[in-house]
């Protein structure tokens, strides 16, 4: 590769990103970001300092400042860090995943975050996940996936994960704060979730994930041949 590539696969909670984005950065060799990853640790930080909303103003600023949250693939596993702290299971708690829309709302904190996910796609190929990688962050990315799923397959997919990790889940509790999440996420002022106009539309609901990532990467080789 001779450029840096960005893929950017954005969608709602549960459409299967992070297990394809990493899927799809392993068969091209290259950095797997989840940008979702970040808006937990720092959703995780404020919790753990009772921020509560509005999430803006000096104390928040601050707070930011000496909040470094960072990503390192260890084997085969995305292993998330708040200042140094392994938060990687922490982060996926239902009591940071019910407070996370919110905390992404916070314009203050998109303009960290998305400065930050740039600043890591700056000097590798990468492919990164999201809600707004391919509107917001990377306008300009390569490839671009919007993946999506049926509410309930979507649901049924969380439980199953959260239960592979050992975390106490109930699927309607996960149901509900899906569909929460959706409507927060993409009703938004800034960076809304939604399809980029460019972007390759998969709805994985019924495909297995080496079909969805088989889509991807002839998404991905049909950029190379348009770039030749
Ligand atoms: O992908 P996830 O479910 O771990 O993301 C958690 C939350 O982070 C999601 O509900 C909205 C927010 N998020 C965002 O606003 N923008 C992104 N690019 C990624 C995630």
């Amino acid at each position: 590769m001779n450029k840096n590539k960005i893929i950017a696969i954005d969608g709602p909670a549960g459409s299967g990103k992070s297990s394809v984005a990493k899927m799809v950065a392993h068969r091209l060799a290259i950095l797997h970001l989840d940008s979702g990853a970040f808006y937990r640790a720092v959703t995780l930080t404020f919790l753990r300092n009772k921020i509560a909303r509005p999430f803006n103003g000096p104390k928040v600023e601050d707070l930011l400042r000496c909040t470094e949250v960072e990503l390192r693939q260890i084997g085969n596993t995305l292993q998330v860090y708040l200042n140094s702290e392994d938060v990687s299971t922490e982060i996926r708690l239902k009591e940071v995943t019910a407070c996370v829309s919110e905390v992404s709302e916070s314009a203050l904190v998109r303009k960290i975050v998305t400065a930050k996910l740039r600043e890591l796609a700056k000097s590798e190929s990468v492919v990164m996940e999201g809600r707004d990688i391919g509107t917001v962050v990377f306008p300009k990315a390569e490839v671009k996936i919007f993946l999506t799923a049926t509410p309930g397959e979507r649901a049924k997919r969380r439980y199953l994960e959260m239960a592979k990790a050992g975390i106490d889940a109930d699927l309607n509790e996960i149901t509900y704060a899906i569909k929460k999440r959706d409507k927060i996420d993409s009703s938004r002022e800034i960076a809304p979730l939604r399809q980029a106009d460019d972007a390759f539309f998969l709805d994985s609901t019924g495909m297995t994930m080496d079909m969805v990532v088989d889509s991807i990467i002839r998404e991905y080789n049909k950029s190379l041949n348009k770039s030749d």
